[in-house]
């Protein structure tokens, strides 16, 4: 692909991993990202991974004056759209910041792209979209039903996304529904590496297991699944990443709004996810049962027929595999991207 993509939050845990698939299938990338959630050392290793150079400026999305910059500088063909904030709890805590950053960075973003006809963008959506839906597996058509602030911000995105596009029939988007992301890349070099007390399961895991936090609560074991534990569909970060780049060459297939999941289509539960991890990094796991978390539903396991019979895309990564390539990250990193020499880049770099 020889294009110019435009990555908002390509510093994150997906993003970097997206820019790398990017580099290697040729495009050039440029990303804004304030760090908010992350570092400038995981661009500089996404570099070094690639053998290619990208172009950083570090700005926060609502700044349009930034954001106008970046777009008059760069001859931008689309733009994937990562950044956002993700913590479910804390925004039940904050909720104005997840309506102002996520979907006023949205908003932001649209008028930056329509103002530089910039017609094509990869928005993140999520699986907690559904809410507490009870169907198993999960298809596009089931409702919306969103039960916290994020997931009101992110189905709020998709549906001004579909109404922009419907005012300006030029738009093409495609918005990612991601179920529950993990792994890194399998150099150990980039990886999830979220600031403060990690939020989801996989990076707590992994920092239980090199002793920085003691042990993993696990919410609920009274269930209706087999071992009582919540199922959730994982899915290894560089099959996201492939995803992304399939999207980026689908964009131009038709115009308006298409909505696709991602997910393997494979449920597993929190102790079989505890007890690969486990076997990943060769000792046990210590953990603790907690009560349920309001909100927390048994199952959320994607069908992911629609995008495998659009563009044939289906994940080729299994749980040992995520288990294996998110332990050499945090066993190459076991202070994150804190620990690495990479030096803090200024406003643009290249
Ligand atoms: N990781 C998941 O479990 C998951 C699941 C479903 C959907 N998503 C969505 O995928 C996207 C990426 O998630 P991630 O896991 O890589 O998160 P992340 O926090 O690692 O990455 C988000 C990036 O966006 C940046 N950012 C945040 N607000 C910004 C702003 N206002 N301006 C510029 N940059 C900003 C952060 O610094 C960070 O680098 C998000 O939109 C998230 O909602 C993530």
């Amino acid at each position: 692909m020889t294009m110019t993509v435009l990555v908002t939050g390509g510093a994150g845990f997906i993003g970097s991993h997206t820019c790398v698939e990017l580099l290697a299938s040729g495009c050039d990338v440029v990303v804004v990202d304030d760090y908010s959630n992350s570092s400038p050392a995981a661009l500089d290793q996404v570099r070094a991974l690639a053998g290619r150079p990208l172009t950083v400026y570090r700005a926060d999305l609502r700044d349009r004056v930034a954001l106008d910059a970046v777009f008059a500088a760069h001859p931008i063909d689309a733009v994937i759209h990562f950044a956002a904030k993700k913590a479910v709890g804390e925004s039940m805590d904050i909720p104005l910041d997840y309506f102002d950053i996520n979907i006023g960075g949205t908003t932001s973003l649209l008028r930056a792209m329509w103002a530089h006809g910039v017609h094509r963008l990869v928005f993140s959506s999520s699986c907690s979209i559904y809410g507490a839906s009870a169907k198993t597996p999960l298809d596009e058509d089931e409702p919306a039903a969103p039960t916290n602030p994020y997931a009101l911000s992110k189905w709020t995105c998709e549906q001004l996304l579909a109404q922009a596009c419907q005012r300006y029939p030029e738009l093409a988007v495609i918005a990612l529904r991601y179920f529950n992301p993990v792994g890194a890349h399998p150099s150990g070099l980039i990886g999830e590496d979220p600031l403060g007390r990690p939020n989801n399961v996989m990076p707590y895991l992994m920092q239980v297991a090199v002793g920085r936090l003691e042990r993993l609560p696990v919410f609920g074991d009274d269930y209706p699944t087999p071992d009582g534990t919540a199922i959730r569909d994982y899915i290894h970060v560089c099959d996201l990443a492939e995803g992304h780049r399939l999207a980026l060459e689908h964009l131009g297939d038709a115009t308006g709004l298409r909505v696709f999941n991602l997910g393997t289509g494979v449920g597993v539960s929190v102790l079989q996810l505890v007890e690969a991890f486990g076997q990943a990094c060769g000792r046990p796991i210590p953990f603790q049962i907690m009560p349920r978390r309001p909100g927390d539903v048994a199952r959320l396991i994607a069908d992911a027929g629609r995008v495998e019979r659009a563009w044939g895309w289906r994940t080729t990564r299994g749980l040992a595999d995520m288990c294996r390539d998110a332990w050499q990250f945090q066993k190459l990193n076991p202070d994150g991207y804190r620990g690495t020499t990479a030096p803090v880049l200024s406003t643009s770099e290249t």
